[in-house]
């Protein structure tokens, strides 16, 4: 067994952890090695099992800014960022400060907070749709909770999602996509009964479906971000309001990655559709967990306890949770979003040169602050058909060669590369610099 702590040989500077991680003490293989013991595949969320791309993970002791460490006292430019919850950059003082001095007056209450009253405020003074939010604890609760919500507001049951598109592990949500063809009733994963997704429709995304009126809800990403980095073609979104519209269907924009991340409206701001609900998730927690409904007073006020659409959650609202993104969206402005915005392009710029002086065919596709990574010499993707020609197998060489330079890339071919606050031009350059490396290494291997 691994001893929990020994100072003597701890690999985190200054550590001074009341409960020690045990870094230095034994190597990232042993420690998740002993937690496939006692945690299914030693991860608590499956793509950190580094399946699609092979080997072991790393294992963090901690992380500061741009950079995590893992227990073996390894340094990784860190671009997964809690797969888009951070945007500030790991442990900015700003989040610490919010979330110590919240959890000096109590980490949970179960009665109403300002706190929670301001995180909605500032939400819905700048999400243009959104007159009232509910908060739970992920943007899975967020999107579970806003299919019933449509459900019990239209009494209608059918749901209406994109292939490739991605909202979590709801049941619901888990259907198949047919290669192209709109799909009723196929479970996308063991243990979702058939009955479960039977009023599910998958269709490609950007083509606007054909709807009628058993259709509660549509349910879209505005800027696909699990498929790679896929931007709505012109229309597409204008085209699911207006088809809602006529068929009285309400239009969900699952924004748990682009909300405030794209910009301090989100998508539905860049692109000027306004949905009638939005899901919410990451950047609001500022790195902690939490999840968010928002929409029209209308159809919010048909949740409980005024209406009756059951939602409930003992830690729903949390207080340093709520402290954490009252701090995150307090520093995310107009003109953060433009240096990020211009961070993203440049980092796409210096990435795809480095590939190419490399010999390694990948393009970057910027889609305003939010980067994808495509290996293969292949056209822009509009759908899950285009982004699935994408070579996996050199994005998991390349992920290896970045990772032994010391980047830490996400180890999936179709997730998000999250450039954020911490990822200065200084930092942007080294990341150039080791990927036109291991660009090499992945070439030639
Ligand atoms: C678009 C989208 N919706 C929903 C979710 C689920 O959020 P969570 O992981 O917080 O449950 C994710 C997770 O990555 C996501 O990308």
């Amino acid at each position: 067994m691994i001893p929990l702590c020994d100072p003597d040989r701890c690999a985190v500077a200054g550590c001074s952890a009341t409960v020690c991680v045990g870094a230095g003490l034994a190597s990232n293989d042993e420690f998740f090695a002993r937690s496939t013991m006692v945690i299914p595949g030693g991860v608590n969320s499956s793509i950190r099992a580094f399946t699609s791309v092979g080997g072991r993970p790393y294992v963090v002791a901690r992380a500061e800014g741009a950079h995590v460490w893992d227990v073996e006292g390894n340094e990784y430019i860190d671009l997964v960022q809690s797969y888009g919850a951070v945007i500030l950059g790991h442990a900015h003082p700003a989040i610490t400060a919010a979330v110590t001095q919240a959890a000096a007056g109590g980490t949970s209450y179960g009665a109403p907070t300002p706190r929670e009253m301001k995180l909605a405020e500032a939400m819905t003074e700048r999400v243009g749709s959104c007159e009232q939010v509910r908060f739970m604890n992920s943007g899975t609760e967020a999107t579970s909770t806003a299919v019933r919500l449509a459900r019990g507001f239209t009494g209608r049951d059918r749901v209406v999602i994109f292939h490739g598109n991605f909202h979590g592990a709801t049941d619901a949500l888990l259907a198949a996509g047919g290669s192209g063809v709109a799909t009723l009733g196929l479970p996308g994963t063991a243990g979702v009964p058939a009955g479960a997704v039977a009023e599910t429709m998958v269709v490609p995304y950007n083509e606007v479906p054909q709807l009628d009126d058993t259709v509660a809800c549509v349910i879209v990403e505005p800027v696909a971000a699990n498929m790679g980095v896929v931007a709505p073609v012109v229309g597409f979104l204008q085209g699911l309001r207006d088809e809602c519209d006529r068929v009285g269907a309400v239009l969900i924009f699952d924004e748990v990655i682009t909300g405030f991340r794209l910009g301090v409206g989100g998508a539905q701001a860049k692109y000027g559709v306004w949905p009638d609900l939005t899901t919410f998730g990451k950047v609001i927690g500022g790195g902690l967990p939490i999840g968010a409904v928002g929409g029209s007073r209308q159809i919010m006020e048909t949740l409980s306890p005024l209406g009756p659409v059951f939602h409930a959650g003992t830690l729903s609202g949390n207080p340093i949770a709520t402290a954490a993104g009252l701090a995150a969206l307090n520093l995310l402005d107009a003109d953060v979003y433009s240096l990020l915005s211009d961070r993203a392009q440049r980092f796409s710029s210096v990435m795809s040169d480095a590939c190419a002086s490399a010999g390694f065919d990948a393009s970057f596709p910027v889609v305003g602050t939010l980067v994808g990574m495509v290996c293969g010499d292949h056209g822009p993707a509009h759908n899950f058909n285009d982004a699935k020609q994408t070579d996996e197998a050199a994005y998991a060489r390349f992920f290896h060669a970045m990772l032994a330079e010391g980047v830490a890339m996400a180890p999936g071919a179709y997730e998000a590369i999250f450039v954020g606050i911490a990822h200065t031009d200084g930092v942007i350059d080294q990341i150039a610099e080791r990927a036109y490396r291991s660009a090499i290494a992945a070439a030639t291997a």
